[in-house]
């Protein structure tokens, strides 16, 4: 399976911040806030990925994440001009993807909690395509999926105006080899956007989508505004300074997948030596 970071948009939610730098490179409490993301296709298993960013941001990315050879995986770099939707990072990536399946993260969210490795190894290997649902107070400000009693979609609404369920649609999504040539029958929006929702309203006419309820064991965490950022920062750091344990590094998880040896995690801990995410790594070791 591919994986998708995207990791554009134009975060004018998070205006000034967000003027000069792409708001998937802020920090989120010790490590950039794409690291979060990542590291859910790492623990997926999922090595071949495709980041996709603004053109503007993408020298920057490529310094901080390079190749992916430091951790044992792949990356490659594609852009998008303009913020035309979600779902347009499936045709963005068409040639990444080939005939393959492929999971798409958005760059701004965090999954983080108990059991999640065996719930994203099942997405991997299900037909169709799998999504994650989330309740949440506000569901109103994401796309929504309703469902029935026996935990079945039966629809999914981008922004509802009315209640029709408190479950937001996280930005983890799974699909089977279809998803290219799916997304390719999609129409802009009224916003004038490749509709994600859609795209998950497809497979659900198709009876091909799976909705995985995270329940209260796992944190579900977008970092779209100032509040929900900051909010973000402390969760972390008050669960990492707690434990001592990382959520979300890359050096770990590539670690503990079997993609860099125990001396290779060993240099990038002396490398970092100065910081505190360094000592964390030392640690590790
Ligand atoms: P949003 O939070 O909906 O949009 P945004 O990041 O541009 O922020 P704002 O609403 O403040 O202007 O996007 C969710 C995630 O998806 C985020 O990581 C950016 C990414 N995204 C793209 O990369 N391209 C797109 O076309 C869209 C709509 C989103």
């Amino acid at each position: 399976m591919k994986g998708i970071l995207l990791a554009g948009g134009s975060g004018t939610r998070l205006h000034p911040l967000t003027l000069a730098i792409s708001k998937q490179l802020l920090p989120v409490y010790n490590k950039p806030m794409c690291y979060y993301p990542l590291s859910l296709l790492f623990l997926a298993g999922i090595k071949e990925i495709c980041i996709i960013t603004t053109p503007h941001d993408l020298p920057l990315f490529q310094r901080l994440l390079k190749d992916g050879s430091q951790f044992g995986a792949h990356f490659t770099y594609r852009t998008q001009e303009e913020p035309r939707g979600i779902a347009e990072a499936l045709l963005i990536a068409e040639d990444f993807i080939g005939q393959e399946s492929v999971a798409l993260v958005l760059g701004d969210n965090i999954i983080y909690g108990n059991h999640l490795q065996p719930l994203l190894l099942g997405a991997k290997e299900r037909h169709g395509a799998t999504i994650f649902a989330y309740r949440v107070k506000n569901p109103s400000r994401y796309g929504v999926v309703e469902i029935d009693s026996r935990g079945e979609p039966l629809r999914i609404v981008e922004k509802p105006k009315e209640f029709i369920s408190p479950l937001a649609v996280t930005g983890l999504y799974f699909y089977d080899e279809k998803a290219v040539e799916m997304a390719k029958t999609l129409k802009p929006s009224m916003r004038g956007e490749l509709e994600i929702s859609d795209l998950n309203q497809l497979y659900l006419d198709e009876k091909e989508l799976t909705v995985e309820q995270l329940g209260r064991g796992i944190t579900w965490l977008d970092m779209g505004t100032h509040e929900s950022l900051l909010q973000a920062n402390q969760y972390i750091q008050v669960v990492e300074e707690r434990q001592g344990l990382f959520i979300g590094s890359l050096e770990e998880v590539a670690y503990r997948q079997g993609w860099i040896s125990h001396k290779d995690l060993e240099a990038m801990a002396s490398k970092m030596e100065g910081s505190g995410y360094g000592a964390t790594l030392k640690e590790l070791v």
